[in-house]
């Protein structure tokens, strides 16, 4: 098995969507779904990141782009199409290691043609704007004439597959022969962003162009160049389709002229020279994220795909946007951007790529003006990060959904999931603490903690009869129950945003009295302020049960009817108990995702290990795993407390959810989060690493059964350390020398001295 490839070895038509999100491509500029051009059925997906549009949706959405992938191959009128012929062979395969996608085949056609066709797609990640596919086919029993048709489609609607909300983002502005090649421009609706996508094909054998007949073709929204090459049996023939992508956002002066001759400067360059520096990138990238995961091939196989598809994801230079929590992989959730990026996939940036972790903490920084304005429109100070969020932070979720039955239904968590203003600012500090990076917190991270504790002070209420602070009205990470008071973790997380201000405005005057100063003018404060939030984070309620450890979710929780999970089905996913009313799941103890579990894990020096074990016990039996975010967060806290088997099946689940669709939701994209969850798995959960309260990196492994070793790399306050856990020792290597502690013992490590220590 290589460890390195998904494969797909049957085509079923019907899977087409879903292996669409396992085969996606993307570079952080933009996501291509796998679509197989070869088949009539799927989900085109062209998404750039950043671009949203409202136009006639409900709400701004992430906009699906013209198809500049299409391309149609006839052998004497007839089409190479896997859905019409006799499918002889067939195999798809991702190579991980090179982000390439292969889709290879051998077909019969009706007219008893068989014809070979290897084929081969790239999304750069060399030059952002560039992508390629290679297609080499072979008449195995024929000699005739094949027809190409290279197509940019700009007939492409988001919600495609839904007629009621189906709806087309742009107006075609021009369609243009480029004499060789072809480009469609398009311009968003309300926005007016322009996208020019740009297409041309080559095909020559030694010095020869095989390529006859040209023919450039306009069919409505479509652009087309059809040629002409005659094929001999069994030779095959190599064809090279070049495509470049600008938009208005790229802030380039002419935008046609200059794609066009991009796309000529690609073709010249050559596709092979492109895909070899792509490859070149891409071992630059595993060099620092790859995790090894020796004696366990599903779990080496389900991480990479895991990590993989989260580095797609992000780029380092465009600090204006963010990860939708469906990647750029598909139209799930409209392109948004929730907390999935900071609490759970910023951690995996923040270790492996920090400058990729700051340019989407800066996402957050430079949209904070619609964040500002969400916090106004609802009568507070501050910033209000949004819960769904696009490219200008405005508060983006949708009002109205649908039920599980169809029916319309009221979504309230962009009015009451206000955790993820606190989840922001936790995320500056993550990155602060592992980077030390003081100039990024003052110039931007102490803005982001005044503004937010601006947001809270304003937020809370005070309670005079039990001189506390509460916070009402909110939902929890858990969103089966809404309208609650007192949620135990954003109310923890408001008061660790306070206090972290009231200590980050200290740093802040220490370390550049200026800036303090500058700021505080700027945003009308003074220590007294900062004095009051910290006041206030002291008295902020936490419920409790009867004064015990054992954390209350909300206010009112315990005396909700209590359900306790005893069925699993064939994924291990628990089964709903018997008697629970789906649409009464607000009047019981189950819990859709982890919530209290999940600020034990955040702010997990605040708590013993007591109390995070008898919390994970009880929470652990009424959790149903709802949301794909959750699982990871219980495998690595089973870690903590000991309950080593459910979390080995916790991970598995998280690393398998696209891979095995077990969420049934993976056509629409990728399960982002969960991405990040299965890193954290590895590395907070088996690698045991954690941040002391002294500021120390903490190693306290654990390893399945069927591990024989687990290898990783952090970065860490600078340093690149590389960790091997072994069955009986754990070998460090670092390139500074660097102050840790493994199992609470202290360690010294001495820049490039390997260090073993033997359990
Ligand atoms: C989860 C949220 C999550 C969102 C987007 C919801 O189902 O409950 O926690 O942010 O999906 O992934």
């Amino acid at each position: 098995m290589n460890l390195w490839e998904i494969k797909q070895n049957n085509y079923n038509r019907k899977e087409n969507k879903k292996k669409e999100t396992i085969f996606t491509l993307a570079n952080g500029y933009r996501g291509l779904r796998g679509f197989n051009e070869f088949s009539n059925y799927g989900w085109k997906g062209n998404f750039i990141a950043g671009i949203y549009d409202k136009s006639e949706a409900q709400i701004q959405e992430i906009v699906n782009n013209p198809d500049p992938l299409a391309i149609k191959f006839y052998i004497n009128g007839e089409k190479i199409n896997l859905d019409e012929g006799r499918i002889i062979k067939y195999e798809r395969n991702l190579n991980m290691k090179k982000a390439v996608l292969n889709t290879n085949f051998e077909l019969e056609l009706e007219s008893g043609k068989i014809v070979e066709v290897f084929s081969e797609r790239f999304v750069s990640k060399n030059n952002l704007h560039r992508w390629g596919a290679k297609y080499q086919i072979k008449p195995k029993n024929f000699s005739g004439k094949l027809v190409i048709e290279n197509i940019i489609d700009g007939t492409v609607t988001n919600s495609a597959n839904d007629p009621y909300n189906e709806v087309r983002h742009y107006y075609v502005e021009k369609m243009k022969d480029l004499k060789p090649g072809i480009s469609l421009r398009t311009v968003t609706k309300d926005k007016k962003i322009s996208v020019v996508e740009s297409t041309t094909i080559r095909c020559f054998r030694e010095s020869e162009n095989l390529l006859t007949n040209r023919k450039f073709v306009v069919l409505g929204e479509q652009v087309k160049e059809l040629y002409e090459l005659n094929i001999k049996e069994n030779q095959v023939y190599t064809i090279y389709k070049y495509g470049v992508t600008f938009t208005s956002r790229d802030n380039i002066s002419n935008l046609d002229e200059f794609t066009e001759k991009e796309l000529n400067n690609f073709a010249f360059v050559g596709y092979e020279d492109e895909l070899k520096k792509h490859i070149e990138q891409w071992d630059k990238i595993w060099e620092n994220i790859d995790i090894e995961i020796k004696g366990d091939e599903k779990a080496q196989l389900g991480i990479r795909f895991n990590v993989f598809h989260l580095v797609s994801c992000a780029n380092k230079d465009d600090p204006r946007v963010s990860i939708p929590a469906k990647g750029l992989h598909g139209e799930g959730y409209k392109g948004h951007i929730f907390w999935d990026t900071e609490i759970y996939m910023l951690p995996f940036f923040i270790y492996t790529q920090p400058e990729t972790a700051k340019s989407l903490l800066l996402y957050r920084y430079n949209t904070s003006d619609g964040a500002r304005k969400n916090a106004m429109l609802n009568g507070y100070k501050g910033t209000q990060f949004a819960w769904e969020s696009t490219d200008d932070g405005l508060e983006t979720t949708p009002k109205w959904g649908k039920d599980y039955l169809g029916d319309p239904v009221r979504i309230w968590t962009g009015d009451e999931e206000i955790h993820i203003t606190a989840d922001v600012a936790f995320a500056y500090w993550d990155y602060f603490r592992a980077t030390n990076d003081e100039q990024f917190m003052i110039d931007y991270g102490a803005e982001i903690f005044f503004e937010t504790a601006k947001f809270w002070e304003s937020r809370v209420e005070y309670n005079y009869q039990k001189d506390r602070y509460e916070i009402k009205g909110v939902i929890g990470p858990d969103e089966f129950h809404e309208h609650v008071n007192n949620n135990a973790y954003t109310n923890y997380m408001a008061k660790w945003n306070l206090s972290k201000a009231f200590e980050i405005s200290k740093l802040l005057k220490e370390k550049d009295p200026i800036k303090y100063e500058r700021l505080c003018v700027d945003l009308g404060l003074s220590e007294k302020d900062f004095i009051r939030w910290n006041n206030i984070s002291d008295k902020i309620y936490i419920p409790r049960y009867n004064g015990t450890k054992l954390i209350e979710q909300f206010e009112g929780y315990f005396n909700l009817k209590d359900y306790i999970i005893t069925e699993w089905d064939k994924n291990r996913m628990p089964v709903w108990p018997k008697g629970v009313e789906l649409d009464k799941l607000n009047k019981t103890q189950l819990v859709k995702q982890a919530d209290v579990v999940m600020l034990l894990l955040l702010l997990e020096d605040e708590f013993d290990d007591e109390t995070k074990k008898i919390n994970y016990e009880y929470y652990e039996k009424r959790t149903m795993h709802k949301s794909s975010l959750s699982p990871s967060m219980y495998s690595i806290m089973g870690l903590k407390v000991g309950d080593t088997h459910n979390a080995y099946e916790y991970f598995i689940k998280t690393v398998m959810t696209d891979l095995e669709d077990n969420q049934g939701n993976s056509e629409y994209g990728l399960h982002a989060a969960s991405t990040g969850g299965s890193w954290q798995c590895v590395v907070f959960g088996f690698g045991g690493l954690s941040v002391d309260e002294e500021g120390v990196l903490n190693f306290k492994p654990w390893l399945p059964e069927q591990w024989e070793e687990l290898s990783f790399k952090v970065t860490w306050r600078g340093a690149k350390l590389k960790v091997d856990i072994l069955r009986d020792k754990i070998i460090f290597l670092s390139d500074q020398n660097l102050k840790i502690k493994v199992f609470s013992e202290d360690c010294g490590l001495e820049q490039y001295k390997p260090f073993e220590y033997k359990f």
